[in-house]
């Protein structure tokens, strides 16, 4: 999970039974958004589910798979939300990222398409998309949080390597 996974090469046909069984999991738990190597398959491959991409909470867009996404621009401004993440169970903490950006990303069809988001989906799309770096939210902290969270943090790098 900390590697940086690769991208999806295949035909996007062979993806169908996992992305149904992402979608499966991340509402089971429930989540908002689940990228492949979370489910232990190292693809640049994230499902999100139906989120608002503005400022005002509104404009619930739908499901969303993105193929090879990629982040083409981020606000300098930056705004505090606070995360949680299905693989870093029982920790959620406040986290800054740039407010807005613009990403890119191939559909199922293999339609390459771009999107504009604020809100709650710039936050999603911004900590799933690490996932493919293998970055986790706890990643992003300020020193002084991770040295509080530091035997929780201990204990998620030691489970990592188990
Ligand atoms: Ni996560």
């Amino acid at each position: 999970m900390r590697l940086k996974a690769a991208a999806v090469e295949e035909p996007l046909e062979l993806l169908k039974g996992l992305v149904d069984d992402m979608f499966e999991t991340m509402f089971d738990e429930p989540g908002i958004g689940l990228a492949a190597p979370q489910v232990g398959v190292s693809k640049r491959l994230v499902v999100i589910a139906p989120v608002a991409d503005d400022d005002e909470g509104e404009n619930i867009g739908a499901r969303l798979v993105l193929v090879n996404p990629e982040i083409t621009w981020f606000s300098e401004e930056r705004v505090p939300y606070e995360e949680g993440c299905l693989s870093v169970p029982e920790i959620t903490e406040v986290v800054e990222r740039p407010r807005a950006i613009q990403f890119a990303y191939t559909d199922l069809d293999g339609v390459r398409r771009e999107h504009d988001a604020a809100g709650l989906l710039a936050r999603v799309v911004q900590h799933e998309l690490d996932h493919l770096d293998g970055v986790l939210f706890v990643d992003r902290l300020s020193l002084i949080k991770k040295q509080l969270l530091r035997k929780r943090l201990k204990q998620l790098a030691d489970a990592a390597r188990s």
